[in-house]
């Protein structure tokens, strides 16, 4: 892909990366500045609110090291890249390879991992690759919710490896990756900000980040259910727990914010798009979501929405070049739908301040 315009995306900030994106119009002006490899589908765990846990969405497969190297070499300056999509990012044995190949190429590289499996030998595979960001998802402040959250019994597996590589990281002095816990928003589980704030801090966790529940109201997953959003309906006591979190994070030293384009965590449960949530998408003209086995997807919302794959593949890696696919035909027609009133059923459901 050739950049036709003057600015290159090492500029771009990659934790604010969908800021480049200027104009949007059914043929993109810029390649894309961040890509979504999903690095393996395979998962260990079964957590309820995960579309892997209710549908096999393409046949198991760990992304080849071969169609690895083939996007990222077709895609120039890439600001960021996120080793994951859905599935376990830690069981793919190439993992620190590839960390390696991005970091050497200058592009900002992270993954949210399950950290059921992030060992000694795993962890400093990671440090040693260069990795930026590390991000454990935990859901849950103790081991009773998670195994309902996420279906399996091992939450105090997850804390000792995750103390234990905080402490290998202070041990030796590596600053990078940067770790962070991560909680997603339910109902369910919104009394345990306070309490999920403390585990990180006990673990050595500096960074805790509520992720907005990404759900959709058709053919709804798991917990993954409207009633259990707390975007637009956070009740004054849930607010409360918010607020108690905001100031135990504090006195912890801990730094406490959402995930996505809201640097603040109040602020991203609010709805500021009105009745079309996602007309301020920019997710098609900043980035690309490639799954293992090569399928181009618009972005890492669309497999949480159920309507199959077939409603939103914009391409196949394996049989075109990244530029064929992202100002093809296929992806003209998804960005003209969603710059319409009437954007793609995935899209209908969406906002913009979810990220994954
Ligand atoms: C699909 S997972 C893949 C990476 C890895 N397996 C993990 O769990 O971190 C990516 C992120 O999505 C989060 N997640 C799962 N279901 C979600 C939902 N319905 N809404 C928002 N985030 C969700 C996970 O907790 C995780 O942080
Ligand atoms: S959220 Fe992550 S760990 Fe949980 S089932 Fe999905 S891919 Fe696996
Ligand atoms: S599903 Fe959501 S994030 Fe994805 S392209 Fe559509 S509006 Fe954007």
């Amino acid at each position: 892909m050739t950049r036709p315009d003057s600015s290159p995306a090492r500029r771009i900030d990659p934790r604010r990366y969908y800021e480049a994106v200027e104009a949007r119009d059914p043929v993109a002006e810029r390649p894309p500045v961040c890509l979504y490899l999903e690095v393996t589908n395979r998962c260990n765990l079964l957590c309820t609110t995960c579309p892997r846990t209710y549908e096999e969405l393409e046949p198991p497969a760990d992304m080849s090291w071969k169609l690895f190297t083939s996007i990222v070499d077709q895609v120039p300056d890439l600001a960021r890249v996120v080793l994951h999509g859905v599935g376990e990012p830690m069981l793919v044995k190439a993992l620190p390879r590839m960390v390696r190949y991005l970091v050497d190429r200058g592009v900002y590289t992270l993954f949210n991992t399950n950290g059921t499996v992030l060992g000694e030998r795993s962890g400093r595979a990671l440090i040693d690759a260069g990795l930026d960001e590390l991000r454990v998802s935990l859901d849950a402040s103790n081991a009773r919710s998670f195994q309902e959250i996420r279906g399996k019994n091992y939450f105090n597996r997850i804390l000792k490896n995750v103390r234990a590589f905080r402490a290998l990281q202070e041990r030796e002095g590596h600053s990078k990756p940067r770790v962070s816990a991560w909680l997603t928003g339910l109902k369910e589980t919104v009394s345990q900000l306070p309490d999920f704030v403390r585990v990180a801090a006990e673990v050595g966790v500096k960074e805790v980040y509520l992720q907005r529940l990404v759900y959709f109201n058709e053919a709804a997953i798991g917990k993954a259910q409207p009633d259990q959003t707390l975007f637009e309906q956070m009740s004054g006591e849930e607010a409360q727990y918010l607020k108690e979190a905001e100031r135990l994070a504090h006195a912890l030293g801990v730094v406490f914010s959402a995930s996505g384009a809201a640097s603040e965590p109040g602020m991203s449960l609010r709805n500021s798009e009105g009745n079309s949530p996602w007309s301020l998408c920019r997710r098609p003209w900043s980035l690309m979501y490639i799954t293992a086995n090569g399928r181009a997807l618009p972005c890492c919302i669309a497999p949480f929405s159920q309507h199959g794959y077939d409603h939103y593949t914009l391409g196949d890696a394996t049989q075109q070049t990244m530029r064929e696919i992202w100002n093809g035909p296929a992806y003209r027609e998804f960005r003209k739908a969603l710059l319409s009133d009437r954007p793609r059923a995935a899209c209908a459901g969406c906002g913009l301040r979810w990220s994954l």
